[in-house]
């Protein structure tokens, strides 16, 4: 554990944002990591640090290879940005991810905005091996770095009332053509999970991946990550985190009810209205590479199911 101040501050006491460096901190956060997985103090260049030396989380995917980074790097979707799902890496690009806060409100004892600086330094970085499955019918194994949502919730101190969590993406028209354009969804780009789906250890908050900090077109400077649901619930660019008496509005979820639902576990017998969830392409993979069978919840049924207990799995997505 890296023991830091439990100092956080809130937007009444915040003084001049410039003076913070975002991403000078993720790379000191992720040293701390590493000094605490190796003992050695070191330096890092060109933002690249020893993943190997992160503390892992035992959440390791089933042996399935880390899909190479090249390919997670130019093949992203980030709608904001552009429907293609290569030229994000240059568009993103134009993205400022520093400075860069989060408020937290809605449901908790100590709401308020607060600096990724500060978020940072109250949490330990690990890297996560998690399997990732699009809708779309793609997936691929990404070494993650990050921390749970469920740490930075407790700093919040959750209400009993809060009973859902609503994460809300950056609105940045100026550097996002599609925000300008007002084209296909609402914006800013929104999501929701049930509390106990936040609080659950395998929901982390990223901010690197394959030893680096997060690429923008990735989602820098903080994503989520929830590796049994379909790949739109992993929101990038977080800048609000709101928790809430009641379901929140979900960007697909409001644009296609019918295809897109709030929960959107992985779940290969439930297909989506125009195409099966039955297998996968693994990205990275060459022409031969047969589709892989699509496990329910991606995989990750020992850990979550018993999220659900109560519900039909037929009967939501
Ligand atoms: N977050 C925002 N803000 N905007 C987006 O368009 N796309 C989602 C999700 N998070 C998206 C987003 C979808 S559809 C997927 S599959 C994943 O991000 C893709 O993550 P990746 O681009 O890092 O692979």
């Amino acid at each position: 554990m890296i023991i830091k101040s439990n100092k956080i501050i809130p937007a009444s006491e915040i003084t001049d944002p410039l003076i913070f460096k975002n991403r000078r901190q993720i790379i000191k956060a992720m040293a701390g990591s590493l000094l605490i997985g190796s003992g050695i103090s070191s330096v890092f260049a060109n933002d690249k640090i020893d993943w190997i030396k992160l503390p892992k989380a035992n959440v390791l995917t089933n042996s399935l290879p880390v899909t190479p980074a090249e390919i997670v790097k130019n093949y992203t979707n980030y709608y904001e940005f552009t429907f293609n799902k290569t030229d994000t890496t240059s568009l993103a690009q134009n993205l400022r991810t520093d400075p860069w806060s989060v408020e937290i409100s809605g449901e908790v004892e100590t709401p308020g905005v607060y600096y990724l600086e500060d978020i940072l330094s109250h949490q330990s970085l690990q890297e996560y091996i998690y399997r990732f499955r699009c809708v779309e019918a793609w997936s691929m194994v990404v070494p993650w770095i990050g921390f749970p949502l469920s740490a930075l919730l407790k700093t919040v101190k959750p209400l009993s009332s809060a009973r859902f969590v609503q994460f809300t993406s950056i609105y940045s028209p100026q550097v996002m053509p599609n925000q300008r354009d007002n084209a296909m969804l609402d914006w800013p780009y929104q999501e929701g999970l049930r509390i106990d789906e936040a609080m659950h250890p395998l929901t982390i908050l990223a901010v690197g991946m394959y030893g680096e900090t997060m690429p923008k077109q990735n989602g820098a400077p903080l994503r989520l990550v929830v590796p049994w649901k379909y790949g739109f619930k992993s929101i990038k660019a977080i800048v609000k985190i709101e928790l809430l008496k009641k379901p929140p509005v979900t960007t697909w979820n409001k644009f296609a009810p019918n295809d897109y639902g709030f929960y959107s576990n992985v779940n290969p017998t439930v297909a989506h209205p125009r195409w099966s969830q039955n297998s996968e392409r693994q990205l990275g993979g060459s022409f031969f590479t047969p589709r892989r069978q699509t496990e329910l919840f991606n995989g990750y049924a020992h850990q979550v199911a018993s999220l659900y207990n109560d519900m039909d799995l037929r009967h939501f997505f």
